[in-house]
């Protein structure tokens, strides 16, 4: 027994020896191709696929680095190409993004769990990987580690605290993620740290006293959101970058004594005070950047520069009085960027003294100096601010009382009379049908409902790209698909702030009433706080059906396939529209009374009926572009001429004239009205097909509507009025259709 228990001894023993000095040991082969799982096949790792290599000798491509000692590996360097397209900050919000970061099933627990299996590593560089998730404390497990650098990944959260075991650590590398929680208090456990370096990520709130870290060489927290004072810094210091933070105070003294920093950039800040003339002269300093702070106050005049400084920036602040010699440019090879101060060196990108002092005095007010100061903040507030309550007011009055139907008093009525459900049983009761097509076809419409922004991002795949359908007057328009397969669109609309929640609740019940067969049917809405309290909503998601048959427009401009509309269709799409424009005026109170009609806003479905979209969206929201304004007339001109009427005069030329020409309506209103009138000028300007479909005086009344909803003055039709003529010319045409006598 004894001797079959040594024989087995020999056999392990001999083919460790035998393998083991030339081959990674098996496991650790295992764990690197469970890394590559994880990282998805990344194509920089696929020379992994050739099983009876070596992965300790597979030569590098400079993306891959495998150093092993002792068949273990002891340096493992991964490059990859998942590189951040976007340079906004708010784009990554913790959920992966397709071919920027791994997909949905990496876990980043699983991945560390994996990789700490690799436990005398002591080089981990994984970047440009597409890693995301919160780093999960058991990273510390890799207890051997000397460099870790984890840059261009989409870490978030916090620093793991159990890093402040890691002894061994002398670079801690995470650059450009998406870390948000604030710089840990334990960095100075960490005694043999030489590199700390979290540039551009979004950390916050205050920065420690580092001057503990006596090995700490190279410190980079540039473009975070770090908002303390400058605390000392340990004595070996090389590198300082802080820029593009929010930090504030003055520049420590102390600095001035670290003398191994060769670079600086404190810029893009809020410092304040004037700078200590010792951090100009500290015996290694080649870069000094402090532009763009609120620095003021003058420098000394034989201020000593050191003889190693060869770039100084100091533009953008405050500072005032001469230039030092030393940063005159006369002797010695040295950039100085000094513009934007108020310095008295007759040279131009200076202001005039008052604007430094201006700032200073700003500034120092707001940091309260004392509490005089405060009090006559706060009582000059309180009197501008009741001023722009009363300025709000009024102009809020002059916006809403004009109007016919004043809705605004409504709402506010109904607040008062208060009852949760008070207002919509109230105006269920009050609203009067008028039309009858309006009550036809609105049986069988879905009820409006409330939908959560989780339903809307997976019916729209996050708000992707393919799901954009453009973006109007009012905001974005997507086309999403139900969890049920019920195609809709969705409008995103940014809320007018004036609205508090409950307002914007009625508006929105208000809006949900208008049900008419020819109206894009609300399905139901959306409210976006923006991850803020409830109270205060930023966007609203309006979800209606989807009308998938293209505009009125594009049927006009033929740049939608099928056939030129003809004069009979034109004219029961026009019909169509003014039912729902009448009904939007008087079907119900209040009425809805600008809807900024366009033909771009006039759908059509899979059977050619007309349906009128965007719809009543001024109660809720202001526009966000004047899109209009390029039609010929200035803004003011516009908001002055708007109304239904006027709009859909410009509708009725629109489908005379098609669409192209309609961009020249201005041309067309000074020139071409009279000659509408006359049947030499009509063949000139209305679209062919028209001409060969239409009855001569079925065209007559309609361009003879048409006039009257253009004229200037306020004198224009009701929609009553234009429905009656418009069905008249309906008839006219049907009659002379029959008699089959055209022109
Ligand atoms: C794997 O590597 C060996 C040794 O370099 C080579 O002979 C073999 O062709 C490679 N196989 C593949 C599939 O690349
Ligand atoms: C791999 O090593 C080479 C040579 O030292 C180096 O140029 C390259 O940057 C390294 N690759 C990674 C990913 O670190
Ligand atoms: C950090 O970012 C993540 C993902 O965007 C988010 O879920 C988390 O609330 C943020 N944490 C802090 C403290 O802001
Ligand atoms: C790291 O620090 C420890 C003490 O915390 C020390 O014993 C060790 O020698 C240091 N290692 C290096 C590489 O400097
Ligand atoms: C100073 O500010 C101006 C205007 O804000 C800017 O154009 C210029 O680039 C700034 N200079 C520096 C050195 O940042
Ligand atoms: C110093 O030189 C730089 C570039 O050579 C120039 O932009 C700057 O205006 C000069 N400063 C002075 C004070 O002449």
């Amino acid at each position: 027994m004894g001797c079959f228990r040594s024989f087995l001894l020999f056999c392990f023993a001999w083919s460790f020896l035998l393998l083991g000095t030339h081959q990674l040991q098996s496991s650790h082969t295992q764990v690197l191709l469970q890394l590559r799982k994880h990282l998805e096949y990344p194509k920089q790792l696929e020379i992994w696929n050739n099983h009876s290599l070596d992965f300790c000798w597979i030569s590098s491509f400079g993306q891959v680095n495998i150093t092993c000692l002792d068949n273990l590996v002891i340096e493992l360097r991964i490059k990859g190409d998942k590189i951040k397209q976007s340079k906004g900050s708010g784009y990554f919000n913790g959920f992966p993004i397709q071919s920027q970061t791994l997909s949905d099933s990496f876990s980043l627990d699983s991945f560390v769990t994996t990789l700490s299996r690799l436990n005398s590593l002591r080089v981990l560089s994984l970047v440009s990987l597409g890693i995301w998730g919160q780093l999960p404390d058991k990273i510390h497990r890799l207890s051997s580690l000397e460099h870790l650098d984890l840059s261009s990944n989409f870490l978030f959260g916090s620093i793991p605290p159990r890093i402040s075991a890691m002894a061994m650590l002398q670079t801690f590398k995470i650059d450009e993620n998406f870390l948000n929680d604030t710089i840990p208090d334990w960095f100075d456990s960490l005694s043999n740290l030489t590199t700390l370096s979290l540039r551009n990520n979004k950390l916050e709130g205050k920065l420690q006293d580092l001057s503990s870290l006596s090995s700490l060489q190279v410190l980079d927290l540039s473009r975070n959101k770090l908002n303390s004072v400058l605390p000392p810094m340990p004595k070996g210091l090389v590198m300082l970058s802080v820029s593009e933070n929010s930090f504030s105070g003055k520049i420590p003294v102390k600095y001035g004594k670290l003398s191994g920093l060769q670079h600086i950039d404190m810029s893009h800040n809020a410092l304040i005070g004037t700078p200590p003339a010792a951090v100009f002269s500290l015996p290694n300093i080649g870069y000094l950047n402090l532009g763009s702070n609120l620095l003021s106050g003058s420098l000394s005049g034989n201020l000593i520069c050191g003889s190693k400084l060869n770039f100084i920036d100091i533009s953008n602040n405050s500072l005032t009085g001469k230039l030092p010699s030393c940063l005159r440019n006369e002797s010695e090879e040295r950039v100085v960027k000094f513009g934007g101060n108020c310095l008295s060196i007759g040279m131009q990108n200076q202001h005039e003294q008052a604007h430094c002092t201006e700032v200073i005095s700003l500034k120092k007010k707001e940091s309260g100096g004392n509490n005089v100061g405060i009090l006559v903040g706060v009582i000059l507030g309180l009197v501008v601010l009741s001023v722009l309550l009363v300025f709000g007011f009024i102009i809020f009055c002059r916006r809403y009382c004009l109007r016919g139907t004043s809705e605004q008093h409504l709402l506010h009525k109904s607040v008062q009379e208060n009852s949760a459900v008070g207002f919509s049983t109230e105006l269920l009761t009050s609203a009067r049908f008028i039309s009858q097509d309006g009550k036809v076809g609105i049986q069988g419409l879905p009820v409006c409902r409330t939908f959560s922004l989780e339903e809307l991002t997976e019916a729209t795949k996050n708000f992707n790209s393919s799901a954009f359908l453009g973006e109007g007057s009012y905001g974005k328009l997507y086309k999403g698909r139900l969890y049920n397969g019920t195609q809709v669109a969705i409008r995103c609309l940014p809320l007018s702030k004036k609205y508090t929640i409950r307002n914007v609740k009625l508006r929105l019940d208000l809006l949900s009433k208008l049900r008419h067969q020819h109206l894009v049917c609300l399905l139901g809405h959306c409210l976006d706080g923006g991850g803020q309290d409830d109270y205060s909503p930023n966007k609203v998601y309006l979800v209606s059906e989807y009308v998938p048959n293209g505009t009125f427009r594009a049927h006009l401009s033929g740049n939608s396939p099928g056939k030129v509309l003809n004069w009979s269709e034109r004219l029961a799409i026009l019909v169509s529209v003014a039912k729902a424009v009448h009904f939007l005026h008087t079907g119900l109170i209040p009425g809805f009374f600008c809807n900024r009609l366009k033909t771009n806003n006039i759908l059509l479905d899979e059977h050619g009926m007309a349906k009128l979209s965007d719809y009543g969206l001024s109660i809720l929201a202001e526009e966000t572009n004047k899109s209009t304004a390029k039609d010929g007339l200035t803004s003011g001109q516009m908001t002055s001429l708007e109304d239904d009427a006027y709009s859909f005069g410009y509708i009725l030329l629109e489908a005379l004239v098609g669409s192209s020409m309609s961009s020249r309506r201005e041309v067309i209103l000074q020139n071409n009205m009279a000659s509408l009138n006359s049947q030499d000028g009509r063949k000139q300007i209305v679209e062919p097909a028209i001409l060969a479909t239409c009855s001569q005086e079925s065209l007559s009344i309609v361009i003879s509507i048409m006039n009257k909803c253009i004229c200037p003055e306020s004198s224009r039709p009701s929609f009553e009025d234009i429905l009656w003529n418009l069905q008249y010319a309906v008839q006219v045409q049907e009659e002379t259709a029959d008699g089959d006598q055209k022109i």
